[in-house]
């Protein structure tokens, strides 16, 4: 008897000791004369139970975890009997965390062997770009119009209109560039993908290439990820083989081919153009914009840039029609949006899950509270340049809009939660010195005022001069909202002022004596 098993290899799982599992199993099996296959895939994104071990059942793929080294023999056993164990969470999309989820960019991820072509055809692969190649290039853009999908990266910008943006430039080289530079705190979901599912992005760039004319793209990943570098270096190049890029695409006139480059380690160069300068090798700096990458982006030419999960969600737009992806969310925020559970959280992880969902639903229910066991106290959604919120603000839809409108984003679906032991007037500071060491140093209220800003932040916590003080930060605030050029100064005081706002009690003396003082 074969038992057939799958091992995560991406980084979270590697990080907590997969590879080691992997190694004991292995040993523990050919101790016993036992056939193993494993099967290496992504990981299902339920990072408590990192590193999960599945086995294929008559039932289907039943999960352990979390599994050391130390579990191998025990779990072996286990398997070849009546499959009981401590460990056992049962079939993997039965378990509930897993299954109240809606996997449409994630369909595959943690499923597939993300190194082969052939397991990402077997799995709907390359659906997507048949259906765009049917339909060609004007309708393909607006079936993304139609879908309602807006940016990943940050920005929610209708990724259809984009297109058809650099769709309407003359005929000439264009780009298609991939934002891999996930900066943001507590999010992870573009480095699953490319270590999970790295054929469906690559699918979904191609798509836009041949929606927009382009025939060349660059996947710019951070160089904090050298696990997803080699993984999409690898799927470039399995997807040459397979005729999913190159010449003659799914039998066309259609070519693309595209390469990874790697980051340098700047925040900033996660805006878009910035990412563009550094792409073309200069110092990552902010550009204004017009001209807008869409007419004048990748050395000078018409360029679609978009986030991983907007490329990665293409795929099954095309494949599954418009409607399909539209019916799900709430307001302008069509589809599924894959949120990363993460900080002082009991069950984080990937959630995948349609707009329309509460914060509170996401912190209490489905993260399960803190890990400390400690109340949570704050929770900040959407990176370093997002709103802290406090428990207060829990009946907030996830919806750019319902976020926006309380002075909060959504940005790249990040959620980070602080238990009762967090001081929010360091978090604010910090939220200013986070600005000031990350500044591309372009704009003055940006460069000067984040080095002020900390100051300020400083002078409130010594008490010195307070409601001056916290006159001059909100105007300080003011002129980073208003006066900068690109969203890093510009979002900076989201996280100071809700933090202020939210939490007045850290920053000192509550309001009734700070007003009692004046
Ligand atoms: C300081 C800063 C950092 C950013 N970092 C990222 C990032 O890491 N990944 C990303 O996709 N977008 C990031 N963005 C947003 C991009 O500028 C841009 O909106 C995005 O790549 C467009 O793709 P989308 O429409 O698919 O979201 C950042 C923006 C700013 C201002
Ligand atoms: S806001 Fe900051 S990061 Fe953005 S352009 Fe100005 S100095 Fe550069």
């Amino acid at each position: 008897m074969t038992l057939r098993l799958f091992i995560p290899i991406d980084a979270a799982a590697l990080a907590v000791g997969a590879e080691d599992v992997a190694t004991a199993i292995r040993a523990a099996a050919a101790r016993k004369n036992v056939t193993l296959e494993i099967k290496r895939t992504g990981s299902r994104g339920l990072h408590w139970l990192e590193p999960m071990v599945e086995i294929e059942t008559p039932a289907g793929r039943v999960a352990y975890g979390p599994v050391t080294p130390g579990d191998a023999e025990s779990l072996l056993a286990a398997m070849l009997g009546n499959g009981n164990h401590p460990l056992r969470q049962g079939v993997a999309e039965e378990i509930p965390w897993f299954k109240r989820q809606t996997r449409l960019t994630f369909a595959r991820c943690g499923v597939v062997d993300p190194r082969s072509s052939a397991d990402y055809r077997a799995h709907d692969g390359g659906k997507g770009i048949a259906r765009a190649l049917s339909l060609g290039p004007a309708a393909t853009v607006e079936e993304v119009v139609q879908s309602g999908l807006r940016g990943r990266g940050g920005a929610g910008f209708p990724t259809g209109i984009k297109w058809r943006t650099v769709a309407q430039t003359p005929p000439q080289q264009k780009y298609i560039v991939c934002n891999a530079d996930e900066g943001d705190s507590g999010t992870f979901a573009d480095r699953m993908i490319m270590e999970g599912d790295p054929f469906v992005l690559i699918e979904g760039m191609a798509i836009a290439a041949f929606a927009v004319g382009a025939s060349k793209g660059y996947v710019y990943i951070r160089s904090e990820y050298p696990h997803s570098a080699q993984a999409m270096d690898a799927a470039i190049a399995a997807a040459r083989r397979d005729g999913l890029l190159g010449e003659r695409i799914g039998g066309s006139d259609f070519a693309f081919d595209m390469e990874v480059r790697v980051g340098a380690g700047a925040y900033v160069c996660g805006e878009e153009t910035s990412l563009l300068d550094s792409l073309e090798g200069k110092r990552g700096l902010v550009r204004a914009k017009p001209p807008l990458p869409a007419h004048k982006g990748l050395f000078g030419r018409p360029t679609v840039i978009n986030n991983v999960l907007s490329f990665a969600s293409v795929p099954i737009i095309l494949d599954k029609g418009a409607a399909s992806y539209r019916d799900f969310g709430m307001g302008k925020s069509r589809g599924t949006m894959p949120i990363q559970l993460a900080g002082n959280i009991k069950h984080g992880g990937l959630f995948e899950t349609a707009f329309g969902v509460t914060l509170g639903e996401l912190v209490d229910d489905i993260g399960g509270g803190t890990r400390s066991g400690r109340p949570v106290r704050a929770v900040q959604v959407g990176g370093p340049l997002g709103a802290y919120f406090p428990r207060a603000l829990f009946d907030t839809p996830f919806d750019y809009e319902a976020f926006a409108a309380r002075d909060g984003l959504i940005g790249h679906g990040g959620v980070v939660v602080f238990d009762d032991s967090v001081d929010m007037a360091k978090q604010a500071r910090f939220a200013m010195e986070f600005c000031a060491i990350e500044s591309c140093g372009k704009c003055t209220p940006c460069r000067v005022g984040s080095t002020r800003g900390m100051e300020v932040i400083d002078r409130i916590i010594r008490n010195e001069d307070r409601v001056a003080n916290t006159a001059l930060l909100e105007d300080l605030c003011n002129t980073l909202k208003f006066g900068s050029l690109c969203a890093l100064g510009g979002f900076t005081p989201y996280p100071v002022m809700s933090a202020l706002t939210h939490f007045p009690e850290d920053f000192g003396a509550p309001p009734t004596r700070l007003q009692a003082a004046e």
